[in-house]
């Protein structure tokens, strides 16, 4: 049994990590300072988890969260876009200088691994698709920079100091318990809790802009294939996790028009500052050097998506 620190554990990846890691039979530690993570992520789990409430600006508290850990699991962050073009530097305090101080405190603490939630907005608007982890970054936003300078810190991490860290650069994750409350929350938790309850979703754009979605059980196994792996495959890497393939906006709601009976149509905005108009993975690295392949398709994942928010009855976001 080993120990697993999880930061950002009452998120929606994170809490979806504990889960699994508790599956497995694993120990399992959490931090949030709940700035987007819900306690009612936790609910079924506090138990069953060590649990500390912290910020990781608090660099004294993430050294005693590190203490006797084997693998982090880095997912603490403000993950918008849009938030991040608003208040730049909230999003630079949150997602850089937090995963500077887990550094130096798993440093510290000798952990055998980290890794790190990094994400596919770091490649910008790059025309060549899909995008592969060789290509040269030209992130957009304050976030994309600030993810992709997280990614160089656990990359000069493990060559400085012998830190084992590996970046897994997310594309759009989206499953249960992704928050849709926020304006800055995820496209698909957000239209399929305004779909079910008969409200008209905002497609900014034409909606032909196109994204990787990727279901979040892909990437839970993607973060413990990337601790088991071998060093040599691992270490001061990057690698994409998504599924391989592109949907539309305008796609997206019409399947989920089948999965929700929504009768009504999208209203169109103006596109959103800093966005990206399309995102693809290439997949093969975190395939031939994780063994990672996606088990659940964008259909099937959108499926139990409709399924879990219904059962919940969740209120849509109200923006
Ligand atoms: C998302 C993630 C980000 C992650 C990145 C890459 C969220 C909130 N953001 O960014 O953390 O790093 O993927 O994995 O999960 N849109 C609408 N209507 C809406 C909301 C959004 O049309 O009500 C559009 C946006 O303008 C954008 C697309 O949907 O074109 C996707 O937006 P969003 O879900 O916020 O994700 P990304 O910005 O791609």
């Amino acid at each position: 049994m080993a120990v697993y620190l999880i930061t950002g554990i009452a998120g929606f990846i994170g809490s979806s990590l504990a889960r699994e890691l508790l599956h497995r039979g694993e120990q399992v530690r959490g931090v949030d300072n709940f700035s987007t993570g819900k306690r009612e992520n936790l609910a079924q789990v506090l138990e069953q988890i060590d649990f500390r409430e912290a910020d990781l600006l608090d660099l004294d508290a993430m050294k005693r969260a590190c203490a006797g850990v084997d693998y982090v699991l880095h997912q603490a962050a403000i993950p918008s876009v849009p938030k991040s073009v608003l208040d730049p530097i909230g999003s630079n305090m949150a997602n850089v200088d937090g995963t500077l101080n887990l550094l130096v405190a798993a440093r510290d603490a000798k952990v055998k691994r980290v890794i790190y939630a990094a994400s596919s907005s770091v490649y910008g608007d790059t025309p060549t698709l899909p995008k592969h982890e060789r290509m040269i970054p030209d992130p957009i936003s304050p976030y994309a920079v600030a993810k992709l300078a997280s990614e160089r810190y656990m990359i000069s991490f493990y060559r400085c100091y012998g830190l084992e860290t590996a970046a897994l650069r997310y594309f759009n994750i989206f499953g249960p318990r992704q928050d849709p409350s926020s304006p800055y929350s995820g496209v698909l938790a957000k239209f399929i809790t305004q779909m079910l309850a008969g409200q008209q979703p905002t497609i900014f754009g034409d909606g032909e802009q196109s994204r990787d979605f990727t279901y979040v059980d892909n990437a839970v196994e993607a973060n413990l294939l990337a601790c088991k792996a071998p060093a040599r495959q691992v270490a001061g890497k990057v690698f994409n996790v998504a599924t391989g393939r592109r949907v539309t906006l305008n796609e997206a709601f019409k399947f989920l028009q089948q999965l929700t009976s929504y009768s009504g149509s999208p209203v169109y905005e103006a596109e959103r500052g800093g966005d990206i108009k399309h995102s693809l993975a290439d997949i093969f690295s975190a395939e031939q050097h994780l063994g990672y392949k996606p088990k659940v398709n964008f259909e099937d994942g959108l499926r139990q998506t409709v399924a879990w928010y219904r059962s919940q009855g969740k209120a849509p976001c109200a923006y």
